[in-house]
């Protein structure tokens, strides 16, 4: 059997930086290490005493909790927020599992229900999308609900950012597919540490853009973390265009070791600061007051929608 290249323990995994297997416990250190890289490089952490994690209940968001926790849980004041979407045979399994890591960690973790404190839910929204209600995806809805309430959240309870398990593999393919969809503007934001840009939107970090899926999901088996194991029943299809491109990225990487670091490398330092963006004049949005570019902010009008009866209403 394999041995760990530092301790002579059973190997866990093989790591190519090492030219070799490491055991769980010197793989987890190998992790944490890149993070505490990351943090440091793009200085994701200046100015902030109160961190809101986002907990999906998923690997990254999981891993990023506990590494956040074992790095810096004796500086900075952590807090998580498990947003329940209301998706059956997953949200229900998603909230006990981000549960069950606080009660791990000690990490005090707060829960919003869509359906109980704002009358819809992700299910409703696919419902709605599937009966040509609505023309946008409930992956789309799901995203302006999850960013809109992250930051609500944030800015009310006064923490100075949130951070995210977006990592390596989600930044590219989102690149990836707004290139060759031509929406590079929607790049900008693709970044480590994205400022505050108005006093009621906070700052978001990125601290896993450096880890891969395979590396996340490696962690969280290394550390016996309790993951959700079903799958969203509205992930697009294997069939659709980020998905095939993200598959194209991992085969390049097989071949070529180092291309994804290329790729968001370049991203960070060439592609992204060439874009030109037109600054957004923000206004308040005519009902929750959040900050918006137009008069009722995406969140309140999908939510009028979909509490409300207007059966021929369709543009979200
Ligand atoms: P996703 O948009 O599902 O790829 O998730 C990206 C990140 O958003 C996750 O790593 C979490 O940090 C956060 N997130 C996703 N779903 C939730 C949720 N239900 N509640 C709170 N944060 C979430
Ligand atoms: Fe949001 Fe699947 S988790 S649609
Ligand atoms: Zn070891
Ligand atoms: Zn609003």
């Amino acid at each position: 059997m394999a041995k760990c290249r530092i301790c002579g323990k059973p190997g866990f995994v093989y790591v190519s930086e090492y030219k070799g297997y490491l055991c769980k416990e010197h793989y987890s250190r190998f992790i944490e290490s890149k993070v505490d890289r990351c943090v440091k490089r793009f200085a994701l952490l200046r100015g902030i005493k109160r961190l809101l994690i986002g907990l999906s209940g998923g690997k990254d968001s999981i891993a990023l909790l506990y590494i956040m926790n074992r790095l810096y849980g004796d500086k900075i004041e952590l807090e998580g927020l498990h947003i329940n979407l209301g998706i059956p045979g997953y949200s229900g399994e998603s909230q006990q599992i981000v549960d069950k890591l606080s009660s791990i960690t000690g990490i005090k973790v707060s829960f919003i229900n869509l359906c109980a404190d704002y009358g819809f839910s992700i299910k409703k929204a696919a419902d709605y999308y599937f009966k040509k209600r609505i023309n946008r995806p409930p992956c789309s809805v799901c995203g302006t609900v999850k960013r809109y309430l992250l930051n609500k959240y944030a800015v009310e309870k006064g923490f100075d950012a949130v951070a995210t398990g977006h990592n390596l593999d989600d930044i590219l393919r989102f690149a990836s597919t707004n290139i060759v969809t031509g929406d590079v503007s929607n790049l900008v934001k693709q970044v480590p540490r994205e400022e505050s840009t108005h006093p009621k939107i906070v700052t978001k970090i990125r601290p896993l853009c450096y880890l891969s899926n395979k590396e996340t999901l490696n962690y969280v088996e290394a550390n016996n973390l309790p993951i959700v194991r079903t799958t969203c029943p509205y992930k697009p299809s294997e069939r659709k265009l980020a998905p095939m491109l993200a598959s194209k990225i991992g085969e390049i990487e097989a071949v070529i070791p180092g291309f994804k670091s290329m790729y968001i490398n370049n991203l960070w330092r060439k592609i992204i600061p060439s874009i030109k963006t037109e600054p957004v004049e923000l206004n308040e949005c005519e009902i929750c007051g959040m900050p918006t570019s137009i008069k009722v902010c995406s969140f309140c009008k999908i939510r009028h929608i979909l509490t409300s009866d207007q059966s021929e209403e369709r543009f979200l």
